[in-house]
């Protein structure tokens, strides 16, 4: 299915989130009213995975990326995320449904994958499906009301393409995924005056590329209208992010409803006071934004 198919569905999971804050009390924590459960709820629709255990799987998932773990968290989160997933799997080699999980299901059948193989991606899959976007999602919201001409810009920009443009700028601006991807070099090279020679280990940090002033003119400047598409937020090559299109697409909705449906959307608290996850997680992010309008 192209992404874009998925658009109506993230547009009605997007509305449903926010008419449920606007039925509730304020302030509200954005991360967990919308940030965490808008591609959590997309990735468990694409893999068939019930969004009803979104407690167990998102408190599971969320060790993958954060820096204040021990190896026994590690473990267990991976055990126990396994196990559900090998589960829910062979499950579905019974009773198979129209998902990403049920075709891995039938090439386990057909040999094509084991069942451990058919696990872990399913794992990476659901972990890298919303613990990302979650995080863009939060840091973008928190970004754009510190500088409240921008959710304004937004309002006034009625075209898919401009809110297109400026999630290309958000995405570079932030670039959630901070630090290197790391790399082996095939063959020897030259690079900046810099010898290279096969077999190195390389580290390539994104967020340095997409503050690179030769690419991004004045790049510290958060810049809506700037033709951004050119940055790395998702990496590069063969291996760059296989849910960009998916996350994009969350984030265009997110940034053409959000501020349209709560024009006076405002911090609650003080930016001093917000909680940022710790600087060395894999991804970088916000773990509670509490707003109000
Ligand atoms: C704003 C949200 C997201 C950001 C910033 C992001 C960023 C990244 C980055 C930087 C990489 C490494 C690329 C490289 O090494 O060149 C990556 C890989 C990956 N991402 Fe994402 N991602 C996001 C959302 C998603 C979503 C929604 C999914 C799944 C549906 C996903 C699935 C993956 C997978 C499977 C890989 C590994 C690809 C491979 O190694 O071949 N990501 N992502």
């Amino acid at each position: 299915m192209p992404s874009t198919a998925l658009r109506p569905e993230i547009q009605r999971f997007t509305d449903e989130l926010i008419d449920k804050m606007l039925a509730g009390p304020k302030p509200v924590d954005l991360v967990t009213a919308l940030s965490l459960p808008l591609p959590s709820l997309m990735i468990c629709a694409l893999l068939g995975v019930p969004y009803d255990d979104h407690d167990f799987f998102q408190e599971n998932a969320s060790f993958a990326t954060r820096s204040d773990k021990t190896a026994e968290d590690d473990r267990r989160a991976n055990e126990a995320l396994g196990g559900y997933l090998a589960a829910l799997l062979q499950a579905k080699m019974e009773n198979p449904g129209d998902d990403v999980l049920s075709d891995f299901a039938a090439r386990i059948k057909d040999g094509d994958l084991t069942l451990p193989e058919a696990t872990l991606l399913s794992m990476i899959l659901l972990i890298a499906g919303h613990e990302t976007s979650a995080n863009m999602i939060t840091l973008g919201t928190a970004l754009l009301l510190e500088n409240p001409e921008q959710p304004a810009r937004l309002r006034e920009i009625d075209d898919t393409k401009a809110v297109a443009g400026a999630v290309e700028e958000i995405l570079r601006y932030l670039t959630v995924a901070q630090f290197g991807q790391r790399r082996i070099a095939k063959e020897d090279f030259e690079f900046e005056g810099v010898r290279i020679e096969a077999g190195d280990g390389i580290v390539v940090p994104l967020p340095a590329g997409n503050w690179d002033p030769t690419a991004f003119p004045e790049p510290e400047k958060l810049d809506l209208d700037r033709k951004a598409s050119h940055h790395h937020a998702f990496g590069w090559g063969i291996h760059q992010c296989l849910g960009q299109q998916l996350a994009r697409i969350e984030l265009q909705v997110v940034c053409g409803t959000l501020y349209r449906r709560i024009p006076t959307l405002r911090l609650a608290v003080d930016r001093e006071e917000l909680a940022f996850r710790p600087a060395d997680s894999l991804a970088f992010g916000i773990m509670e934004l509490p707003v109000t309008w």
